[in-house]
């Protein structure tokens, strides 16, 4: 064996000791009251630790690998649409969501069965202002529509009572964490002020197009919400999954058995 495949062998070696990945970081319990397991007092007590968690971890943390959420940016997020004589395809881009901080966890239901929970989540938030790129193909009756632009949803007083359904399971380091499987919302909203460009050539049509949004935003909201489930379901259950690798539950709960 040459001098130099010793060298390399040994690089190898140190690399592979530094390659062993860290012991996981997970979310510290160690300043949160134990919740109970009795699941009618869990639930005041996991709006609590959210309720305090939030704000908290705005910017993020990198070494639990969750990124800043005030503004929280969506690369892209498209939507099909299709009811009555209105169809078509809108894709936003480029999108800041500002507000998540300012949620308030009012109260929560727990109901577990085993290894299933389902959780109902109270929540109220003063203000939440989406800024972004869109662009839409869509056709309403014989005509044919592509607007594109900027555009500025703004919702206020938004009360949410949020279903979740999840299922809790064990790590290979033998801790057991929760994941959500399903989550279903219908945000009550007390106001929405729409502002756009670029939805007709022309900028009056525009302005007159807007008027009419924003005098029957409440129909539009009632329509659009459920119509794009599909998208917002599969983006929500993701993030909210992520930031729950690192919590262990058995860490945030005293045993009352
Ligand atoms: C978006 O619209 C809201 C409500 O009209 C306004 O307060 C805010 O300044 C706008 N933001 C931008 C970046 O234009």
């Amino acid at each position: 064996m040459n001098s130099q495949c010793i060298v390399l062998i040994l690089c190898l070696l140190v690399y592979q000791a530094y390659a062993v990945p860290a012991e996981t970081k997970y979310l510290d319990a160690s300043e949160f009251e134990k919740c109970p397991e009795d699941t009618n007092a869990a639930g005041d007590c996991i709006a609590k630790i959210i309720n305090t968690l939030l704000p908290r971890l705005r910017h993020g943390d990198p070494e639990l690998n969750i990124p800043a959420y005030d503004p929280f940016l969506i690369d892209k997020l498209s939507f099909q649409y299709s009811s009555g004589a209105v169809n078509g395809r809108i894709s936003v881009r480029n999108v800041k969501l500002y507000g998540i901080v300012g949620i308030k966890i009012q109260k929560i239901d727990v109901k577990r069965n085993n290894n299933k929970i389902q959780l109902r989540i109270y929540s109220h938030q003063p203000k939440i202002n989406i800024l972004g790129d869109y662009k839409a193909d869509m056709h309403v009756n014989q005509l044919q529509l592509k607007p594109k632009g900027k555009f500025n949803l703004t919702l206020f007083d938004v009360q949410s009572t949020v279903n979740t359904e999840g299922e809790i399971y064990t790590k290979d380091d033998g801790k057991r964490f929760l994941r959500l499987t399903d989550i279903e919302a219908n945000p009550k909203i007390g106001d929405m002020i729409i502002k756009a460009n670029g939805i007709f050539p022309d900028p009056e049509l525009d302005e007159i197009a807007l008027n009419v949004a924003n005098n029957y935003w409440r129909d539009i909201y009632g329509i659009i919400l459920p119509e794009t489930r599909k998208s917002w379901v599969p983006l929500l259950l993701r993030l909210i999954n992520q930031a729950l690798l690192k919590v262990p539950i058995d860490e945030f709960t005293s045993r009352s058995d």
